[in-house]
């Protein structure tokens, strides 16, 4: 039997399935749910700064700097999801469970994010992951200054924790190779691609805009990995469109440790981890792979441009493969 052990970030996972962020992991329950279904590792629902920010003394002190979290404090939804009760949590889910617990933050002001780091690692987790949320919509603002502040905010959590963190990237920002050597460079484990984003819509009926469910892009994440992977000192997980077990070994083909599943899991349940797994157990003993590392970047840009002069496979990760696919 094929041994299907992961290495993500120095963490050892049973298998490269983990639960992604999302109201699966926001529960010690749905941590415990996850771990039988049978995936190596979780990754808990995003804590956001509006929500340490209702406790009373702080709530007056921030609501001067950031005005516009009162109408989103005020709907409450997140509220129910304290900073308190994920300590708690993460400290049970430890006793509980054995498969490594990665936090999520998303912090807008610099200060809080070393802040909540600290206080995840003294709760117990094993890992933790930056959901650094900003779209680069001002007209003045260039991409250095996004790759700054990714970097900054880096810094100022791995000088404050010594546990694993990792960056969900978002793919919009800037170059992603450039931008993974500098974050891998500065000290980051990890790096997922990609955040992902409610996606906008317009009624054309009633003229008014609306937010539509997104859905990550799997094509774009297996590039992406497959064009950064190997060629920086870090681990990459993919995020986005990984719906079966096809899915889960190409994205480890193009060079990920380990894939990160959500929709999957709201559209079927988490009864399908075992069948994925099943599927790459298979498939490795099929191709004679005794290990994910075997294989793990194997259709990777990095390998592929080592071992052909005319870039081989790797063409389909550039975009003059348009023409050649689709002329007649
Ligand atoms: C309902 C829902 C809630 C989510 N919540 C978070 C979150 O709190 N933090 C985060 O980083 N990503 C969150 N995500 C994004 C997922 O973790 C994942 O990156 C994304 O859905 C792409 O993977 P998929 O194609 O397998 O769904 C959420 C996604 C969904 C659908």
């Amino acid at each position: 039997m094929p041994d299907i052990s992961a290495l993500y970030m120095g963490l050892n996972l049973r298998n490269p399935i983990i639960a992604a962020s999302s109201g699966f992991t926001d529960s010690l329950s749905g941590i415990l749910k996850c771990e039988e279904a049978g995936v190596g590792a979780v990754v808990l629902k995003s804590i956001f700064e509006e929500q340490l920010i209702s406790h009373e003394d702080m709530y007056d002190k921030y609501i001067n700097i950031y005005p516009e979290s009162v109408d989103y404090l005020r709907e409450g939804g997140l509220l129910e999801y304290g900073p308190q009760k994920i300590y708690q949590m993460i400290e049970e889910a430890k006793q509980k469970s054995k498969i490594p617990i990665i936090a999520s933050i998303n912090c807008r002001s610099p200060k809080l994010w070393p802040a909540f780091a600290k206080q995840f690692q003294d709760a117990g987790a094993d890992g933790l992951e930056l959901n650094i949320y900003s779209l680069p919509l001002e007209l003045e603002k260039p991409c250095e200054e996004y790759e700054k502040e990714h970097l900054e905010i880096l810094r100022s959590i791995k000088s404050a924790v010594s546990i694993p963190v990792s960056i969900k990237l978002n793919h919009q920002i800037t170059s992603v190779p450039y931008l993974a050597r500098r974050l891998s460079e500065a000290g980051c484990d990890g790096l997922v691609f990609f955040n992902w984003f409610v996606e906008p819509d317009i009624d054309i009926k009633n003229l008014t805009t609306r937010n539509t469910k997104g859905k990550g892009d799997f094509n774009r994440t297996l590039r992406w990995v497959a064009l950064t992977a190997g060629r920086i000192d870090c681990d990459i997980s993919s995020s986005g469109g990984i719906m079966d077990g096809k899915g889960l070994i190409k994205q480890i083909l193009a060079g990920s440790s380990a894939v990160q599943v959500c929709s999957l899991f709201y559209a079927k349940g988490l009864e399908p981890v075992k069948g994925m797994l099943t599927e790459l157990e298979s498939w490795m003993a099929a191709h004679q792979y005794e290990s994910i590392e075997d294989f793990k970047g194997e259709l990777s840009f990095k390998n592929q441009e080592l071992s052909f002069k005319n870039m081989g496979e790797a063409e389909s990760y550039f975009r003059s493969q348009y023409l050649k696919t689709y002329e007649k």
